[in-house]
Formats: C-alpha cells, sequence, structure tokens
C-alpha cells in the first residue's frame, strides 16, 4: 500500500475523527546555535551581538522512521517530550507546530518535563528497566521506586495533553511503546467514548521475566484500558497473555485474542511494521547507480575492498561488538580477505547519560582498536567505525554501496535497519545477514541466518556473504523486494487503526 491508498482507505473516517499519536520521541527535533559576537574594533564597526540560528533535525528511531510517513498521510497531531535545544522558540502558546519543518502536513505538539522528570521517566523507569526488562540481552533491569514515581507522573502529563488536544472531538489516540503503559487506561477514564489504541515496538518478554518488575500489575492494568494492543510478532502476544494469566483477575478469551478485565475487553495481536520504500528506492537526481557508488566508495576511501556495512544506535541489544568480533575470526580463518574486505559501522549515539550506554560506546571502541591495531597494514584498515548520526540520504549511499549489510541485534522488536536496506537494493544485488532474534527474521526468509552470540558460527555466514555468487544474491534479494514491496508501513497503520476502529464498534 501506498501513502495515497492508505488515505483512500482511511481518510472517511479521518475526515469526522481527530487522529492523535502519542509517543515519546519527537519526529523533528529543533537545535538553536549560538554564534559569539565580534570582538574589539570590528565588533563596534559591524555592531554584531552573538548570533543565533536555528535548524532542526531526524532522531535515529526506527519508530519515528515509521510513523512519520503515516502522520503526513493522515495528517493529525503527534504529542512528544520537546528535548530540543530550540524546541521551545518555534512552537505556539500550547506547543504546537507544524511539521515536517520543510513541508507541513501535520501538527507537533511537545510536552515539557523538567530535568527530573527526564531523569526518572526516560532514562530511569523506560530505559534503564523496562528496555533491559522486554529484551534478552542479559543486562540486568534496574528498579527505583523514585523511577516509577515520575513515569506515573509523566503519563499522566501525557494523558491530560491528550484530554486537552481530544476537547469536544471524537478521537483515535494512537499510543506508542513502553513509554507509555499508563497512558490508555488514564485517558479511557475521563473519555470512554474515544478510541484508544498502542502498538509495543520492542518484545515482550515471558512471564517468568516479567513478573520479577514491581510495578508489574500497575503496568497490566494500565495497558489494559486500550481497546487494541499491538506487538510485531504473535509470539510476542501470547508471552503477553501468559503474563496477564498470571498476574491479574481477567479472562483470557484467546479465541478472539483478547484479554476481558472490568467488563473492558482488550484485544492483542500481532502487526509487523514496516517502512515507507519509495523513498529508498530512488537514487539522488542527476547521478547514475555506478557513479553513486564509485563516489561513496571514494569518500570512504575502501578502494576496491569488499564492503559489510552496519547501522545502529549505540545499544548493547544491537549485537554491535558481536558483529566486530565476528569479522575479526572471519579474517583469522579465512586469511585471503585480508586486505580485501572493510567493515563499515556508523553508530548513532544513544541514551549517552546513562551507565550501560556508555559502556557499550567503550566496548565498540576497544573491539575496533583491536581489529585495526591486529590486522591493519599501512593501505588497509579492517573496519572503519563512524561514530554518529546520519541522515537517511546519507544511510541509502551506504546500503547502495554495501556487498553485504549485517543486523545482529541480540533481541530486537522488527528492525527496520534490515528492511531499509532491501529498499535501496533496487540493482537486486547486496546479502543481507540478519539475527534470528529480530522481528524481522521471521518473514526475511531469504536472509542469511545468524546467531550474533556463536562467534565462530557468525563468522562463517560472513564468509558465506561475502562469496555469494551474483545469481544467488538477486535470486534472494527479489524475494524479499517482493516481501517489503507488498507489505509497507501504510498497510501497517491500516490494519491497526481499522482493526482498532472495527474493534471499538463492535463492543459499544
Ligand atoms: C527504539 C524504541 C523507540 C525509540 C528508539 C530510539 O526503537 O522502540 O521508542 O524512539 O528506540 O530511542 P530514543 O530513546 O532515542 O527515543
Amino acid at each position: 500500500m501506498t501513502a495515497p491508498e492508505l488515505m483512500a482507505v482511511l481518510g472517511p473516517r479521518l475526515s469526522n475523527t481527530k487522529l492523535i499519536v502519542v509517543a515519546n520521541r519527537e519526529p523533528y527535533i529543533h537545535l538553536k546555535q549560538t554564534r559569539p559576537g565580534r570582538r574589539g574594533l570590528l565588533s563596534f564597526l559591524g555592531r554584531r551581538g552573538p548570533q543565533t540560528s536555528m535548524s532542526w533535525m531526524r532522531p535515529a528511531s526506527g519508530l519515528v522512521t515509521a510513523l512519520d510517513p503515516v502522520m503526513r498521510a493522515c495528517g493529525g497531531t503527534w504529542i512528544a517530550h520537546g528535548s530540543g535545544s530550540g524546541d521551545r522558540d518555534v512552537v505556539d502558546a500550547r506547543g504546537r507546530v507544524a511539521v515536517p519543518p520543510d513541508k507541513p502536513s501535520y501538527t507537533l505538539r511537545r510536552v515539557w518535563l523538567t530535568p527530573e522528570e527526564e531523569e526518572g521517566y526516560y532514562y530511569g523507569l523506560s530505559n534503564n528497566a523496562l528496555w533491559p526488562l522486554c529484551h534478552i540481552a542479559y543486562a540486568r533491569p534496574e528498579f527505583d521506586e523514585r523511577d516509577w514515581k515520575q513515569y506515573v507522573r509523566v503519563n499522566q502529563r501525557f494523558a491530560d495533553t491528550v484530554i486537552d488536544e481530544i476537547g469536544s472531538s471524537r478521537a483515535i489516540v494512537f499510543v506508542q511503546d513502553y513509554h507509555f503503559a499508563l497512558l490508555p487506561q488514564l485517558v479511557k477514564q475521563v473519555r470512554p467514548d474515544t478510541i484508544v489504541c498502542q502498538f509495543w515496538h520492542i518484545p515482550w518478554p515471558n512471564s517468568e521475566a516479567f513478573r520479577i518488575c514491581p510495578w508489574g500489575d500497575q503496568i497490566l492494568d494500565g495497558l489494559l484500558g486500550n481497546d487494541l494492543l499491538g506487538f510485531h510478532i504473535q509470539y510476542h502476544c501470547n508471552n503477553f497473555f501468559d503474563t496477564v494469566d498470571e498476574g491479574l483477575e481477567a479472562r483470557i478469551d484467546r479465541e478472539h485474542f483478547a484479554v476481558v478485565r472490568r467488563g473492558h475487553r482488550t484485544y492483542v495481536k500481532p502487526f509487523p511494521i514496516s517502512i515507507d520504500p519509495e523513498p529508498w528506492s530512488k537514487l539522488p537526481k542527476k547521478t547514475t547507480w555506478e557513479a553513486d557508488i564509485r563516489q561513496t566508495r571514494e569518500r570512504l576511501g575502501v578502494g576496491k575492498a569488499k564492503l559489510i556495512f552496519g547501522v545502529d544506535r549505540l545499544d548493547y541489544t544491537k549485537g554491535i561488538p558481536e558483529r566486530i568480533k565476528a569479522f575479526e575470526r572471519m579474517l583469522e580463518h579465512h586469511p585471503a580477505w585480508r586486505g580485501r574486505v572493510t567493515m563499515l559501522q556508523v553508530g548513532a549515539p544513544s541514551r549517552e547519560h546513562l551507565q550501560r550506554y556508555q559502556s557499550i560506546s567503550d566496548d565498540v571502541d576497544l573491539a575496533v582498536g583491536a581489529i585495526n591495531e591486529r590486522f591493519g597494514t599501512v593501505g588497509w584498515k579492517p573496519v572503519i567505525y563512524l561514530r554518529q548520526h546520519h541522515g537517511p540520504e546519507d544511510v541509502a549511499a551506504l546500503y547502495r554501496a554495501a556487498d553485504v549489510c549485517v543486523v545482529s541485534s541480540l533481541h530486537d522488536g522488527m528492525n527496520l535497519v534490515a528492511k531499509e536496506f532491501i529498499a535501496s537494493r533496487a540493482d537486486l544485488g547486496g546479502v543481507l545477514v540478519l539475527s534470528r532474534f529480530t522481528g524481522a527474521a521471521r518473514d526475511l526468509r531469504e536472509a542469511l541466518d545468524v546467531n550474533p552470540f556463536a562467534v565462530d558460527e557468525f563468522a562463517a555466514v560472513l564468509h558465506e556473504a561475502l562469496s555469494m555468487p551474483i545469481a544467488d544474491q538477486e535470486r534472494r534479494m527479489r524475494g524479499l523486494r517482493l516481501r517489503v514491496e507488498e507489505h509497507t508501513i501504510y498497510d501497517w497503520a491500516a490494519n491497526v487503526i481499522q482493526a482498532a476502529w472495527r474493534m471499538s464498534e463492535a463492543a459499544a
């Protein structure tokens, strides 16, 4: 489905119903730069004080990549934490600004958080407790009562903002992710007439793992305020049913994929998320495929070497040190590749305030340093590591130049890098190496499957990927592209929103 097709499906319904998305991360961040004024005689002559300029950026977030195209197509309001240094300068009195900044098509409403709220709700409860609780990456969740209090408080503040935004309208509220487990119930209590649905973008663990959370019951209760709760895959839905079954007084209606608690029914279903493949498949204007790749390779200085590419947020769930170690092992086992292949790793700094994220960044530095020290020569650097955020155009050029793209998450709800790479390869070239612990691996069967925890196996898969004949690459890529083209982010949005509508009508 394309954006116009999504609008054709949802348009009639949305003509009299407001679409309100709630997500912690905002789709556009405004940044303010202040340059100091001129000094001395020049300053006297030029009469220049400090200069302020404003720019904006798109954050590194799979959630934003997925939802921004939907909001562009449907319009509506996205409520998010205003986290940029220039965010307050561009909004109206209610914290609203039209976005995308260069082509406005929907409204962003920013919620301001105090440093204490951000610390407890975002860094603490969301990312130091729920994130490691839901991902099996062997990082212990940290539960702190102070963080929980801020989480409760911020969920209430966002719920109040949603209620204000609904006003006297009919509305559908589409809540995103683990930052807002309590919000659905809070909204539903005040506005039972509103359709509330939520998508959980990360895995849901098995009930045994979830039980260690001290506020598990409150979290489940909050989520059961939804009319519909979506996960990427059926397995996460089943885990959720088991968790409710063991934790709460509720009736599980497995036949209809629902939980009934205090008379309210919440449907729980899988909706595998995707991307809009169209912008990824476009080449920049005035260039050819060959010229574009030549330029990218020249910029990187990789000569004729094959290119293995990875791009991730610097997060311990993404398996970045594991992939560098597997590459090192491959160079050990297959010395013929030395000098003939380069790994390019792009790492976008993320949640840097947390110790665990500082450690993963250090671990990647160490792993890169070790392999380059061990195998590097005057003319060849085995791993190029770019520790910075890259925009979609730059990433697309790197996808096109890559011989192999590696996604080696230790655990991942879906993983959209895999889908972006596929969408970028209209030439049918390139090999996708994909961790079996991603949601994406359930669909993308033609990828080379890998267990990132098994270093020798991983090294062998990298060798296989680098050695794959073109005809085989094309056969696999054709199958992969079919899957990404036939199930886009617009199909996902249409499925979730229509299901929420149908189910709330059935309940009425
Ligand atoms: C994951 C989460 C998103 C989040 C993104 C980036 O994809 O599911 O909710 O936006 O990571 O993380 P950040 O904490 O920077 O928003």
